[in-house]
């Protein structure tokens, strides 16, 4: 196995305050890892500042081998790196059609980005439905999968979702998650960042789990759903022996 992204000691923030405190992670190829924690943990300050919409204030990132801290965000994507971010955001006067046209706009994934067009509306059937519909008119979770596959078309070897599945109903959430365990077999690698901490140890290989911008803990996600110690603190399931008594 071998490490595509890897940040030592990474710090960053906003103005006077700093949020992410010497965040070490690694994210090995073709894996699933997952960033869990509650509300203002730092989870979008980490994906922010892993593209590069934020500054690297202390420590560093390294994305396949290169030091990327000093790159803007489109010359990470052209190293493969491509964030969905929080809240879709998606342009509602695009049509899906356009929308997946500028997800190929960065110059290497240009050619053949016809015949991805065709493998999206393959891998998303509801947006083949749709593809001459505005994007403001599709659903949340249509919406998602727009923002999904518009960074798709960008060829990238790392994909990064913030909160993917928030506000969905649970029948989206489903059809969302086994696409993204199809993307995974087409060898992406996957960070995601989910606020329920069962579904993201259950789809992921490796799970982060941020309090306060720091690492609280972190392991193979099927060592921590089995862990006392997370069952108490985070899954709110309590130890037998201290229910009996
Ligand atoms: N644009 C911003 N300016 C100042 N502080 C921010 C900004 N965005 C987030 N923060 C603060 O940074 C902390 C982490 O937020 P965030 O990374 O969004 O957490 P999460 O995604 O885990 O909910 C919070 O205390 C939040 O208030
Ligand atoms: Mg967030």
């Amino acid at each position: 196995m071998s490490v595509l992204l890897e940040t030592r000691d990474l710090c960053s923030g906003y103005g006077d305050v700093q949020v992410l405190k010497q965040v070490s992670i690694a994210l090995e190829q073709g894996q699933v890892t997952a960033f869990v924690g509650s509300n203002g943990a730092g989870k979008t300050t980490l994906m922010r500042t892993l593209a590069g919409l934020l500054p690297t204030r202390r420590g560093g990132i390294m994305l396949a081998g290169h030091t990327v801290d000093a790159l803007d965000p489109p010359q990470r994507l052209a190293l493969g790196l491509s964030l969905v971010p929080e809240g879709r955001l998606v342009f509602p006067d695009f049509t899906v059609a356009d929308t997946l046209r500028i997800g190929a706009y960065a110059p290497h994934a240009r050619a053949g980005w016809r015949a991805r067009a065709e493998q999206m509306y393959e891998l998303f059937p509801r947006l083949k439905e749709r593809r001459n519909n505005q994007a403001g008119f599709l659903s949340g979770g249509e919406q998602q999968m727009l923002a999904l596959a518009r960074s798709l078309m960008s060829c990238p070897k790392l994909l990064l979702l913030d909160e993917p599945t928030l506000g969905l109903a649970p029948a989206m959430v489903d059809e969302l998650f086994a696409i993204l365990g199809r993307i995974r077999e087409t060898g992406v690698t996957l960070g995601l960042v989910e606020q329920n901490i069962q579904t993201a140890l259950s789809l992921s290989d490796y799970a982060y789990v941020l309090e306060d911008g720091q690492i609280a803990l972190s392991g193979p996600s099927a060592q921590l759903l089995d862990s006392p110690e997370v069952q108490a603190s985070y899954l709110g399931i309590r130890e037998e022996a201290a229910s009996v008594s």
